[in-house]
């Protein structure tokens, strides 16, 4: 099929590329040209395990094509994929400028029927609004075609984004067009072996699943969190609660670690967004509202360990850091609790010492600029280099098993602040280290 693909972010790439990989021939536009210069020559702007050679090998088929030129890619086409931003307003809602400013140039520039599928995660609505824009244009030109939008949220995770995009654990396909749910079918076929897998309802529950997803899971997250601390207060520790609970199978041992809160572009900007829509539409969502408060305040938990510790003043200290992106495998800082813990803790006079298998080049450029309380080293163990403490804040496979020797060698204090809970606790109590852990309060 030919397809064309609005947005080269994380989604749009992914979507892109994956759907060249099965055959279809795909057009990636974007409004950015450094970032369409850069794909153009084989060069990916953001760390994804197995993105780069796929790009690669499909380019060079021709199979995937990176352009500015939107009239090409829609000339070229019958589906055309909208997967560009839906930022934070500032109120919290999905600012939906973006999306509907791709609508008017589809308006604009298609000149034959098409099927719009948006997967960029939008306000139940939206798909709405977008066909209301496009048909807007289309009457300015004097043009009748048939335009048919569909909802086609997407669940990918960044990290192993192209693993699940290629065995999804399901596809649905907002619509109630029987020809459009047919095609769609067909082009997903290669992904959905299982055809239980492929779900199709109508535009705005597909538009409403993925707000209910994405608020689930952190949902799902930040009752832990809570049940952690709960862990704490009553000597309790919360790896055996979850083993205990994740047995049963309604629960399921899934997304059910506690830790140093949620981060990502994701479920922080979903929540705030379904906390709006909902309050738009006369509804107080309560339970959201806890889920959000909870992780901001769960994002400084280990400073509050550290200043129960050490007080108030942490001038004279330095930390090392071990982890800054918001999970492990991927480059991505966006809200991860480093941000807030590594400001906090500056805050309060500490000097770090950070960290991280691909985030530190975004963290000095971006996140900690000119911030001269913050150092970077080269690898897991310098960062320790006469440190009092380490704190422990993305579970990155290198940091599962360290030579705890080499800690002990180099750090003032053999002090260790886990807000992943990566370590037994008695083991490294035996060889003579305390250890702070999320929820551990036996
Ligand atoms: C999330 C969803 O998992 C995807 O299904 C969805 O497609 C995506 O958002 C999106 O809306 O685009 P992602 O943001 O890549 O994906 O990250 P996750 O792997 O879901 O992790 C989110 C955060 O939750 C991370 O900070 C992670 O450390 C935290 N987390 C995860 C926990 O604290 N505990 C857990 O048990 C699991």
């Amino acid at each position: 099929m030919k397809i064309t693909v609005i947005g080269t972010g994380y989604v749009g790439l992914v979507t892109g590329t994956c759907f060249s990989e099965m055959g279809n021939n795909v057009y990636c536009i974007d409004i950015d040209n450094g970032k369409i210069e850069c794909l153009k020559k084989g060069i990916i702007p953001l760390y994804e395990p197995g993105l780069e050679e796929l790009v690669l090998k499909n380019q060079s088929k021709g199979d995937l094509i990176f352009t500015n030129n939107l009239k090409d890619g829609l000339d070229n086409s019958n589906i055309c994929f909208i997967a560009v931003g839906t930022p934070m307003g500032e109120d919290g809602s999905a600012n939906l400028q973006y999306v509907l400013d791709v609508a008017k140039d589809i308006g604009k520039l298609a000149s034959h029927d098409m099927i719009v599928v948006n997967k960029s995660t939008v306000p139940v609505g939206t798909a709405d609004k977008v066909k209301a824009t496009i048909m807007q244009e289309l009457e300015q030109r004097n043009l009748k075609l048939n335009i048919e939008v569909v909802s086609n949220p997407e669940f990918l995770k960044e990290g192993s984004a192209v693993e699940d995009f290629m065995r999804p654990d399901r596809v649905v396909i907002g619509t109630g067009n029987e020809i459009v749910i047919g095609i769609l079918k067909e082009l997903y076929s290669p992904f959905t072996s299982n055809h239980e897998r492929f779900i199709t309802m109508d535009v705005r529950s597909a538009e409403m699943t993925k707000y209910a997803a994405n608020t689930m899971l952190a949902t799902r997250i930040s009752f832990m969190n809570e049940i952690a601390n709960i862990c704490e207060k009553v000597g309790a520790d919360i790896n055996n609660v979850r083993k205990g609970i994740g047995s049963d199978k309604r629960i399921g041992y899934n997304f059910l670690y506690a830790g140093c809160g949620y981060g990502g572009s994701c479920f922080p900007k979903d929540v705030k967004a379904l906390i709006k829509i909902a309050a738009n539409n006369g509804y107080d969502a309560n339970i959201l509202k806890e889920v959000e408060a909870l992780n901001n305040q769960q994002k400084l938990t280990l400073v509050r360990k550290i200043v129960d510790k050490f007080g108030e003043n942490l001038s004279g200290l330095t930390f090392g850091i071990w982890g800054l992106s918001f999970k492990p495998e991927t480059d991505d800082m966006r809200e991860a609790p480093s941000v807030v813990t590594i400001n906090k803790l500056c805050e309060l006079g500490a000097k770090v010492r950070a960290y991280d298998p691909q985030a530190m080049d975004i963290a000095e450029k971006y996140y900690f600029k000119d911030n001269k309380q913050v150092e970077y080293a080269e690898n897991k163990y310098d960062a320790l280099d006469k440190t009092h403490a380490l704190l422990l804040l993305t579970e990155w496979k290198e940091f599962r098993s360290p030579d705890f020797e080499e800690m002990s060698k180099r750090m003032i204090n053999r002090l260790i602040f886990d807000g992943r809970n990566q370590y037994n606790k008695e083991t490294l109590r035996e060889i003579g280290f305390e250890y702070h852990q999320i929820g551990n309060g036996y």
